[in-house]
């Protein structure tokens, strides 16, 4: 069924998701934006009876690095396209001893150790200076319906959590997981923010969907992280984020 007007979900996919499975009539929109290329094309289509919009977050063939995306870009091309709902699927490090490896998290909190990224959409000469707020950096309803349709589904979810968003692209040292650990973060990963808060100064609403591909550094058994066991946790989990998004549109 080919269908056509209001957007009802865009997804931000992560590494590991560079293509939403079952996005179908797809046509694809680059979208010009006063900051510049966002990371690819966005992939419009129809999902579960809805419109959707897909954009990779690192490109199609993962080359833009967590502190080269260009942020303001890809939020600001979903919002001129009609976006008003972004889930952004972000892979993860688990933190806490219960977040191990394929886990699905909904964080409800963040904090930002990133530095020398675009944050702010308040940085043209003249523009309007507007301090949001950000005591609750999701959109509540949004983590709702994605926590409601993983149980809808049948998967297991966790339901909050603390997102530290790292600079990246290189893993962390144990001693930086340990202060992360103190500061009371659960999770860890290199692209939430600023993506959380651009969609915030967009008013869209935003929830994240973390997908743990390994245990952070000196959180689990071993004692380095082997890349090649990241993407293939990745994989497994990456394969329940178009069930969730399915039970979630059709809910
Ligand atoms: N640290 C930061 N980002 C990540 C990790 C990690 O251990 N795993 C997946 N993304």
């Amino acid at each position: 069924m080919a269908m056509s007007g209001e957007i009802e979900l865009g997804v931000i996919g992560g590494s590991g998701l560079y293509a939403l499975p079952g996005l179908a009539n797809v046509s694809r929109q680059a979208v010009a934006t006063p900051w510049g290329e966002p990371s690819g094309e966005v992939v419009l289509g129809d999902f579960a009876g809805k419109r959707v919009a897909f954009l990779a977050r690192h490109g199609e063939h993962h080359s833009v690095p967590p502190h080269r995306v260009n942020y303001r870009a890809n939020l600001w091309a979903l919002h001129q396209l009609g976006v008003r709902a972004v889930v952004g699927v972000n892979a993860v490090g688990g933190i806490r001893a219960d977040l191990g490896p394929r886990t699905l998290v909904v964080p409800d909190q963040l904090i930002d150790y990133t530095h020398g990224r675009a944050t702010s959409y308040c940085d043209a000469e003249g523009a309007e200076v507007r301090h949001i707020d950000f005591s609750e950096p999701y959109t509540q309803a949004l983590r709702e319906r994605l926590l409601a349709a993983a149980r809808v589904a049948g998967l297991a979810i966790v339901d909050g959590g603390c997102y530290g968003a790292t600079q990246g692209p290189r893993l962390e040292t144990r001693a930086e997981i340990a202060r992360l650990r103190r500061d009371g973060c659960d999770l860890v990963g290199m692209t939430g923010m600023p993506e959380a808060a651009l969609a915030r100064e967009l008013d869209l609403a935003y929830a994240c969907l973390a997908l743990v591909a390994n245990f952070a550094a000196g959180c689990g058994d071993d004692a380095v992280i082997s890349i090649e066991e990241i993407f293939a946790h990745l994989a497994a989990a990456t394969a329940q984020v178009p069930v969730v998004l399915d039970a979630m549109l059709r809910a």
